[in-house]
């Protein structure tokens, strides 16, 4: 089952959290059939934002990005599944909440491009999934465990 086991980073950000939208955002990645194998509530501090966002550094709207991102507390997670980081971003939809269809996270929840709900690691920078996860979890905060629906959801998974 090794083309179903691809993790990517997703977090829940500050505007997320205070408007109660974790349990409907998890709620979406487990109805699609993705696997949670990390899950933490915390706070960002500036070095991780910074670390964080790193490729936005020296961008007019980096100051405010880091001031958001460690306002209040998010909910960090790492999901698996079949082409996970790229479903995962379909999912969530375009940068600009204005900009992104109905029935993704950020066309349903969103009307504004810096507070956008939810983070999710980029599809088209490899290997931007392994380091953000290894940038929030510890492995030993990653769970391995089999999900047994995992043999309805895919039609090659032995039951
Ligand atoms: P994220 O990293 O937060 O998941 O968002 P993203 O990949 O869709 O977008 P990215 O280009 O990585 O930008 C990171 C965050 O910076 C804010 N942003 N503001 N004012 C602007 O032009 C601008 N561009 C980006 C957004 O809040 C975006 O989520
Ligand atoms: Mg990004």
């Amino acid at each position: 089952m090794s083309h179903h086991d691809e993790r990517t980073f997703v977090m829940v950000k500050p505007d997320g959290v205070q408007r109660g939208l974790i349990g409907e955002i998890v709620s979406r990645f487990e109805q699609r059939g993705l696997k949670l194998v990390g899950a933490k509530f915390m706070q960002i501090d500036e070095e991780l934002a910074h670390e964080h966002y790193g490729e936005h550094e020296g961008k007019p709207f980096f100051e405010g990005l880091v001031e958001f991102i460690t306002s209040g507390p998010v909910f960090a997670m790492v999901w698996e599944g079949a082409d996970a980081t790229h479903q995962v971003r379909n999912m969530v939809g375009e940068t600009d909440p204005a900009e992104s269809p109905p029935g993704t996270i950020r066309g349903d929840f969103g009307l504004d491009l810096g507070h956008n709900v939810i983070h999710a690691s980029a599809h088209d920078d490899e290997g931007a999934n392994e380091r953000e996860i290894d940038l929030f979890f510890d492995s030993e905060e990653l769970v391995d465990w089999g999900l047994d629906a995992a043999t309805w959801i895919y039609e090659d998974e032995d039951h």
